[in-house]
């Protein structure tokens, strides 16, 4: 079993991929108000992508940076690139595409280091298997972004065993992580091998929508989650971090609310230790067939 990096010190990663919606927070000095909440309860992770809000997330992020400079030095960036939505398209057909080519990435990268305001991201990530990208030259591409200073980590989006494989051989520096849905909604990755090959090869494992992006106190799950919050007094949103925590490797949630209150419910998760049978139950209820 291979070592696994170190990659995000902290129980959860803050998502901004909703960061547009929140209008209450588009003035700088209370989003800086925000982030610097999340600091004081040791949640110093934030994940970005050029795609959120089309730019706009990372704007508004780096207008915050920029009112209050101080906070730079007590956080850390994610951010990702290579996929083209429709509306940045400029071909005929209106497509989404996927650009892995290094002259994109690079360009990806300077774009999202301007908008944030900042001279380097703790971590790029290919935000998805791109079935055109070339192992050798984006290994080179990426090289050169680390030497440059302008990344410390490289990591993976989405990715199949396989897929980051190919890439991790053509890389000179170890692959940190490999972002990817898994939520008691989404459990693919722990019955297909995928959580097994991270832990065998290191990855550490960022899992983006823990709450089913709102969906996961819906239907007999949410009366189960209540249940056990009764009987554990750990709430729901704690209770699937606490799920996902579970789970060998210990995989960082990325959390996409903005409500203060799950917040801490989730922060309070990651520190409950859930029985076996909870987690089976709760697997169980949210797959809806019994555990063979
Ligand atoms: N790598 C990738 O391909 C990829 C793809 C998607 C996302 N991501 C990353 O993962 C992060 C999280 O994704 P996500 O936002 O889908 O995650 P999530 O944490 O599963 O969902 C958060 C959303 O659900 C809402 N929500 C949660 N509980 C709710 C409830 N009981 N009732 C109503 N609404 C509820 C939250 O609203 P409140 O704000 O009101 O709590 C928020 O809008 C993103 O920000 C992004 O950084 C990565």
């Amino acid at each position: 079993m291979a070592e696994q990096n170190s990659a995000v010190a902290a129980p959860l990663v803050l998502g901004m991929m909703r960061l547009a919606e929140q209008k209450h927070l588009h003035a700088p000095a209370q989003l800086a108000d925000w982030i610097e909440r999340r600091i004081q309860q040791g949640l110093n992770w934030f994940d970005h992508a050029d795609i959120y809000g089309d730019g706009r997330c990372e704007s508004l992020f780096g207008a915050a940076l920029a009112q209050r400079p101080e906070l730079k030095s007590q956080l850390h960036l994610i951010s990702k690139a290579d996929i083209v939505k429709v509306a940045r398209d400029s071909s005929p057909w209106n497509v989404t595409y996927y650009d892995s080519s290094p002259d994109y990435l690079e360009v990806s990268v300077n774009g999202s280091l301007e908008r944030l305001g900042v001279e380097r991201l703790d971590m790029f990530l290919l935000h998805r298997p791109d079935p055109l990208l070339d192992a050798e030259p984006v290994a080179r591409m990426l090289e050169r972004l680390i030497q440059s200073g302008k990344v410390a980590q490289i990591g993976v989006s989405n990715f199949t065993p396989e897929q980051w494989r190919l890439l991790q051989q053509a890389l000179g520096s170890r692959l940190s992580c490999n972002q990817i849905e898994l939520s008691l909604r989404v459990t693919t990755p722990l019955f297909d091998g995928t959580s097994e090959a991270m832990q065998r090869d290191g990855l550490q494992m960022l899992a983006w929508s823990p709450l089913a992006g709102g969906r996961l106190e819906e239907e007999g799950l949410g009366v189960m989650l209540q249940e056990m919050q009764d009987q554990t007094g750990c709430g729901p949103v704690g209770l699937a971090m606490a799920w996902l925590r579970r789970i060998p490797g210990t995989p960082v949630p990325v959390l996409g609310s903005f409500n203060e209150a799950r917040i801490a419910d989730a922060l309070a998760g990651c520190q409950f230790d859930m029985r076996r049978s909870d987690w089976f139950a709760l697997l169980e209820m949210a797959r809806g067939q019994r555990v063979p």
